[in-house]
């Protein structure tokens, strides 16, 4: 087994290389290879995501991902900016499923900013279509407008476009992975308005007939928003497309109480993947030691479940998680009064701690 580690920038190089010490303590034998990617690797090479960084990560059999960007690239052309290179790996490598669950720790109950009983024992997952949509849908640009309200005018515009197999297919991965869970599916679209997800509806509709056992519901996205601030433990499995999955996990994010616990894995269709936490490289705090390194072990906990077929290793990181959550140990970023807080080192090897202990009593 190989793993492509590509750590990134901000606090990536942090949360990742507790991730692997936590993968290292789990004694299994697997094999990794760093890269650099986002504005390290551009830095280095003049690409965010440069050729053999790409040429490691379709090799391997899973990629560990930090974060990538800093504002300080923001001024570069688009295709060399940090960002480019999530994108484009998830376009190479042909990552269509990205699942991001939005557990809420009991622990944690009171870092969110909703009231407890609103969010205790919340586990939903946001099930994002990942490459296609808006994000890649051509043609894209800048050009002076011939119609519209301003014709003459410069204008700007992008493509949302989905084809009936990249719908079909994310439909298949939502109604499976609701058959492991409580068997409810919440298709989230804006049909009223756009003729994409109209079809998007239509279709999802039709492949929820194949699955008679699980219970589908839809809703427009700005409902969507409302309710999971209003009534979270309402869903179960959510299926969106690419940019309102987008904007939908990181809110549920926060109902559990912090971005910096939710994990994310991203699939393709022979379960290659690649996993990253759902927050990204917060240059404001990278170097400073306090970045919570838990959504990457929760993704390094995802990727031997889904691509490494190590379940119960999996297993052995999450309850690891739940241990120290209970030991009372806190990164600044959910840290609350009666809880110790500990920096990004501290709480990787409270969780390595909790799994060596596990191993020695059994
Ligand atoms: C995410 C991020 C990315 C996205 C950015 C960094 C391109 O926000 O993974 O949610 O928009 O998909
Ligand atoms: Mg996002």
């Amino acid at each position: 087994m190989k793993i492509a580690v590509l750590p990134g920038d901000g606090i990536g190089t942090e949360i990742v290389a507790e991730a692997l010490r936590v993968l290292e303590a789990l004694d299994l034998s697997f094999e990794t290879e760093t890269a650099l990617v986002g504005g390290a690797a551009y830095e280095a090479h003049g690409h965010p995501l440069p050729e053999s960084t790409l040429k490691l990560a379709k090799e391997a059999d899973a990629v560990l991902f930090g974060a990538v960007g800093d504002w300080k690239y923001d001024k570069l052309e688009r295709s060399l900016r940090p960002e480019q290179a999530i994108l484009g790996l998830r376009k190479n490598l042909g990552l269509f499923a990205n699942f991001r669950p939005a557990i809420c720790y009991e622990q944690l109950v009171d870092a969110s900013s909703l009231k407890p009983e609103l969010i205790a024992g919340l586990d939903i997952l946001i099930i994002r279509e990942l490459t296609g949509d808006i994000y890649f849908g051509q043609p894209r640009g800048r050009r002076t407008a011939v119609d519209g309200h301003f014709p003459g005018a410069e204008e700007a515009f992008d493509t949302m476009r989905y084809s009936r197999p990249e719908v079909e297919r994310i439909a298949h991965v939502a109604f499976q992975a609701a058959r492991k869970r409580s068997k409810r599916v919440t298709s989230v679209d804006k049909a009223n308005v756009l003729e994409t997800f109209q079809f998007w509806k239509d279709i999802v509709t039709e492949v929820g007939k194949e699955y008679p056992d699980v219970e589908l519901d839809h809703m427009y996205v700005d409902n969507a928003a409302m309710q999971l601030v209003k009534a979270p433990k309402k869903f179960d499995v959510v299926v969106t497309g690419n940019m309102f999955g987008d904007i939908l996990s990181d809110e549920a994010a926060m109902l559990t109480g912090s971005i910096g616990m939710l994990p994310s894995a991203s699939l393709n269709s022979s379960n290659q993947g690649l996993y990253e936490p759902s927050h990204g490289s917060a240059p404001d705090i990278a170097g400073k030691g306090i970045a919570n390194p838990l959504a990457t072990i929760l993704s390094a906990a995802m990727m031997l479940r889904f691509s490494l077929n190590q379940p119960e290793a999996a297993d052995r990181i999450e309850s690891a998680v739940k241990h120290v959550l209970a030991q009372g140990l806190r990164t600044a970023d959910i840290w609350s009064a009666g809880t110790t807080k500990v920096g990004t080192r501290e709480m990787g090897d409270a969780v390595v701690a909790a799994i060596t202990k596990k191993t020695i009593t059994g």
